[in-house]
């Protein structure tokens, strides 16, 4: 499978998607079960002891949604905070990557084991560094808001493999200017 396959406000997640992945549920913390695909669960788990090794401690809080997650979340935001709020922030249902599997969300402990408020930018900022190691990038970056289509998102990471996500990282790029520049570059050598 391609897991730097692009969804986004312009691309849905494809209705052939489901069949072509491996789910499964991780225990991130007892009793409570979180779904990835499958090699993005491998990598997370690398990722995480990695991390609590350097005194850094995430925990996956979303992974893969159903399409009726999604529908649940999107409607909770309408309900709560109006569309245009909505519209700004949460994918339409079929448009989240969370439906890909490939996408998590992460909580993050400071030092006395307390969550990091979410705007906590120096404090997700730690995590940088570290992300494409894993095959990970940061899939909302700040500054990248016209590009990406969504606010920056400090907790939401997008797997899309080692090589590709080394790639990003170095040169900055967020997965839709990777995937243009992929596709000119196919396209030159046809
Ligand atoms: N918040 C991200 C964009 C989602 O809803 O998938
Ligand atoms: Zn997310």
């Amino acid at each position: 499978m391609d897991r730097t396959i692009l969804v986004n406000r312009d691309n849905p997640i494809p209705s052939d998607y489901r069949a072509s992945i491996e789910l499964e549920n991780v225990e991130v913390e007892e009793g409570f079960f979180v779904c990835m695909e499958r090699e993005t669960a491998e990598k997370y788990q690398h990722m995480r002891h990695y991390l609590s090794s350097i005194g850094i401690e995430v925990k996956a809080i979303s992974g893969y949604r159903y399409q009726e997650t999604q529908e649940r979340i999107w409607n909770k935001n309408v309900a709560d905070h109006g569309e245009a709020y909505a519209r700004q922030r949460v994918a339409k249902p079929g448009y989240s990557e969370h439906q890909t599997g490939l996408a998590l969300d992460l909580t993050l402990y400071d030092d006395q084991g307390d969550m990091v408020e979410d705007d906590d930018v120096d404090a997700y900022g730690k995590l940088l560094p570290h992300l494409h190691k894993f095959g990970f990038i940061l899939r909302y970056p700040a500054g990248k808001e016209s590009v990406t289509g969504y606010p920056f998102e400090p907790w939401h990471i997008r797997y899309v493999g080692i090589d590709a996500a080394r790639e990003m990282y170095d040169a900055g790029w967020t997965l839709e200017e990777y995937v243009s520049r992929t596709r000119e570059e196919l396209g030159d050598r046809e």
